[in-house]
């Protein structure tokens, strides 16, 4: 009763007395678990969210330097012999893990189910997203005698059809116990005036918190402390969504030891102002992505003496860690970016609104945002031929269609 109370008091502080009178219609088990769930809340980090949605995103420009890079294409056969075998070593020596985030929710694609179930069009019978990951790093495995140990970060809402999926394909012939999943966080969603929403199962509704999570994740769910134990010291995390990623870039990993940096990244240069990806800049000294949904138009359009973009290496979500730098990250807290979207609710007699137009804030960290608390970061110009195909959108651009392309091509060229 005196739970019930403080929730009461909560809730009222926090205006959100609608949840109150919700929570008078639930039976007792239903009651039960929202009250559960309201403690969990963070009330006073949820009205500082809300309070910044009214703050327009602030860019100092005259701090943004652009990023300096090494272009993979540039390097003497020498150089490049020397980093990938500073990284073979590594990954031979069994200190090498990968995380695939496949937390998302895959919405521009319309695909129902985890994203990584997603099937690509290759090669008549057809590939899945995980399985074309699978297949990287098993490839990796064959040439460097090791297992890389492979974590996979879900969402509440697709961990069990992940498992599931990945249980009745035998995780496409990798070892079982080195494919670990773990779950990342949810943040619940608020409307214009800063009020919670109510979910289908009558529960407040919460979503994926954006990849930016997986740090914390990677520490509470005991992901961080598995890779201890084996003795990993470097951890790749990756999208689940590029077919031509590439998880154990024995290049990307000697750069980044022989520059001796905690953080790198693949880059591509970005094919115009507009294209959708992130890019790297140094922004008060720091490393930086700036995402695209945040580029001020005149930054994306500026050109360097040499007539090429001058914040034109695109972020292509192929970034590379020390354990230490994860550690150090998973403590801090990053920054909320939000997301103006349509969800659907229900209203105070229980009826399900599904809104035609924008009515609600989704909040996600970005894991890019942790690079700015280091100095320093190794960046290696990759190929777009070679290194991005996104399966982004159910059509046009970064499509199944441009994905399938891009990917027969490329084996086309490195046929064995
Ligand atoms: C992302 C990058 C962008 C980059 C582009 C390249 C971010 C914020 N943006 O944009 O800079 O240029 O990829 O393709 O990283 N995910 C989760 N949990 C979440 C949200 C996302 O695991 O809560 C995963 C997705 O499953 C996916 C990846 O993060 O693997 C990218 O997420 P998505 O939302 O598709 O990012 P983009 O907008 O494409």
């Amino acid at each position: 009763m005196d739970k019930l109370q403080d929730v009461i008091e909560l809730l009222k502080e926090y205006n959100q007395e609608h949840i109150i009178r919700w929570m008078n219609t639930l039976d007792e088990e239903k009651k039960r678990e929202i009250i559960e769930q309201i403690k969990q809340i963070d009330f006073h980090q949820m009205t500082e969210l809300y309070d910044n949605t009214k703050k327009e995103v602030e860019i100092k420009e005259n701090k943004i330097e652009a990023i300096k890079y090494i272009d993979k294409e540039k390097l003497t056969v020498i150089e490049r012999k020397e980093l990938e075998g500073l990284g073979e070593q590594v990954i031979r020596k069994g200190e090498y893990a990968v995380v695939t985030m496949a937390g998302g929710q895959g919405t521009r694609l319309e695909h129902t189910g985890p994203k990584g179930t997603f099937k690509l069009d290759v090669y008549g019978k057809g590939k899945y997203l995980f399985e074309i990951l699978a297949e990287n790093l098993k490839e990796a495995n064959k040439n460097y005698g090791v297992t890389i140990p492979w974590y996979i970060m879900t969402s509440k809402e697709n961990n069990e059809a992940t498992y599931d999926f990945l249980e009745k394909n035998n995780y496409f012939g990798y070892e079982k116990e080195d494919v670990i999943l773990f779950e990342q966080g949810e943040l619940p969603l608020i409307n214009t005036e800063g009020k919670l929403l109510i979910n289908k199962n009558g529960l407040i509704k919460e979503a994926s918190d954006g990849n930016g999570g997986v740090f914390s994740s990677l520490r509470t769910s005991g992901a961080l402390s598995d890779m201890k134990e084996r003795g990993i010291k470097w951890i790749f995390i990756g999208g689940v969504d590029n077919v031509l990623l590439k998880m154990a870039d024995t290049t990307l990993l000697g750069l980044a030891i022989k520059e001796n940096v905690q953080i790198a990244s693949k880059s591509i240069v970005k094919a115009n102002p507009t294209e959708r990806v992130g890019v790297f800049c140094k922004m008060n000294g720091h490393p930086k992505v700036i995402e695209y949904s945040e580029l001020p138009e005149k930054m994306a359009e500026e050109v360097d003496n040499n007539g090429e973009l001058k914040y034109g290496e695109a972020h292509i979500m192929c970034n590379l860690f020390t354990i230490d730098a994860i550690e150090k990250i998973s403590k801090e807290p990053l920054i909320y970016h939000s997301a103006f979207k349509k969800n659907s609710y229900l209203d105070e007699n229980g009826k399900e609104v599904i809104p035609s137009e924008k009515n609600s804030y989704k909040f996600e960290a970005f894991i890019f945002d942790a690079f700015e608390f280091f100095d320093d970061i190794a960046i290696l110009r990759g190929k777009r031929e070679d290194d991005f195909a996104p399966v982004k959108n159910k059509e046009g651009v970064d499509s199944p269609k441009t994905a399938k392309e891009l990917y027969e091509k490329f084996w086309e060229r490195n046929k064995k």
